[in-house]
């Protein structure tokens, strides 16, 4: 199958292949070809160029023409952070929140990330995948391609390795690129309440070598925050799963502060996310390192807590990618567009730069980027083609509506334009 997109009016994020990631200082800077056609071909990104150079189609056999007027072309997006996997909502903690509670007191009273965990064990797998998937059908509507999922409401070697099974069944099916996490510490479950460090023997000891074994994570994960998993903690998992040949994602600096992300940053992770507190020693860490920082803005929005501050991780010239933090208790929102939004808003960010953070650096974040997150030839054919704009800050200026219109996944049309 072959499509032809002609007339675009302008593609955007045509980075040279081999390019990783887009440090801050170039974030502003985006690649783009204006007036210009691009050819797929078996689910790749096979040539494009200016349609005043072009030069005809050799065989117009099996060939789909689209026509983009007006419309921008540009790599879907990569959500690097979700737990798309969950068995319900917590609305009535919203509630509860919405009468004033905070969400370490709902947390307290053995809610939040334990709520979620009840009803998570009682769920079969076949229900959590039919709930997953219709989950990852929205996000693709939106305009998402790639998309990390997490385990972590498992909370028992069973409960985990059934979350596990779930996400690899839907990385099997789902025409989404999916990135397995397992978040072997998220929070301590009530029989292990004044006993963490026996939870955590017993994630690293007993479930890691299994999960491990059957190939079931891409990464691990862990909740480093008062009251949930320690820095001794994390390095403990981080350098377990080293050892099996799996780097490390996490959760820092959330609520506090612990010195985290300097210890992360050294043992190697892929990426620090949440940052919503961050010191100076902690961008000095990040400062040419391979660890991508990224911010959850959604998650701000939701718990009412302080933005990550992106204008001054990018003027560090650290690298910055944005994801939705999709879950049922801080951010229950999967739409990208609403969290580049957020980003313009809320962090400055401007639409050049939310741009290259939800694509190519949210591709490395969650280590797609040799295959997505930018217009090059060879890489996945995963695309958006937007509604008619007459600039791309339209993009995000409409917040909570969908720039979206015409979505290619592998090649293949997932939505048609109007
Ligand atoms: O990324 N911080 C920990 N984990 C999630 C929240 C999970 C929950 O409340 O269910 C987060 O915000
Ligand atoms: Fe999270």
């Amino acid at each position: 199958m072959k499509i032809f997109i002609k007339n675009i009016k302008s593609l955007l994020m045509t980075i040279p292949n081999e390019v990783p990631f887009v440090e801050g200082h170039s974030m502003s800077e985006l690649h783009q070809l204006n007036d210009a056609w691009l050819a797929v071909e078996d689910g790749l990104i096979a040539d494009y160029g200016s349609m005043s150079e072009f030069e005809g189609i050799e065989d117009w056999r099996n060939l789909t023409i689209i026509d983009a007027s007006g419309r921008f072309v540009l790599p879907t997006w990569c959500d690097s952070h979700t737990h798309t996997v969950f068995a319900k909502s917590r609305a009535g903690e919203f509630e509860d929140r919405l009468r004033g509670l905070t969400y370490e007191e709902i947390a307290q009273r053995g809610g939040g990330i334990l709520n979620s965990a009840r009803n998570l064990q009682a769920m079969s797998e076949d229900d959590l995948y039919t709930q997953a998937f219709d989950r990852l059908n929205f996000m693709m509507q939106h305009g998402t391609g790639a998309v990390e999922i997490k385990s972590g409401y498992g909370l028992t070697a069973e409960s985990e390795l059934k979350m596990l099974r779930v996400i690899k069944r839907l990385k099997e099916t789902h025409p989404i690129t999916i990135q397995s996490t397992f978040l072997a510490l998220h929070a301590i479950p009530e029989h292990y309440s004044g006993n963490v460090d026996a939870f955590v023997d017993h994630m690293i000891q007993d479930v890691l070598p299994i999960v491990a074994s059957e190939k079931l994570a891409d990464f691990v994960d862990v909740f480093c925050e008062k009251g949930y998993f320690s820095v001794d903690h994390m390095s403990q998992l981080l350098k377990a799963a080293g050892e099996l040949g799996i780097q490390g994602k996490v959760h820092v600096n959330q609520f506090n502060n612990l010195g985290a992300v300097q210890e992360a940053v050294q043992l190697g992770v892929r990426s620090v996310d949440h940052l919503e507190l961050i010191s100076n020693d902690d961008i000095a860490s990040l400062k040419n390192s391979k660890t991508m920082a990224v911010a959850l803005p959604g998650c701000s929005l939701f718990l009412e807590i302080p933005y990550t501050e992106a204008r001054r991780i990018m003027e560090e010239n650290i690298p910055l990618a944005l994801a939705t933090d999709f879950n049922p208790g801080s951010a229950p929102n999967s739409n990208m567009n609403l969290v580049n939004s957020l980003a313009c808003i809320k962090m400055k960010m401007l639409p050049h730069e939310v741009i290259q953070a939800s694509t190519i650096n949210a591709a490395y974040a969650m280590d797609v980027h040799e295959t997505l997150g930018s217009i090059s030839r060879g890489k996945k054919a995963n695309l958006i083609l937007t509604k008619p704009l007459d600039s791309i800050s339209e993009m995000f200026y409409y917040f909570g509506q969908s720039p979206v219109d015409g979505v290619i996944l592998n090649g293949k049309v997932e939505r048609s334009i109007d």
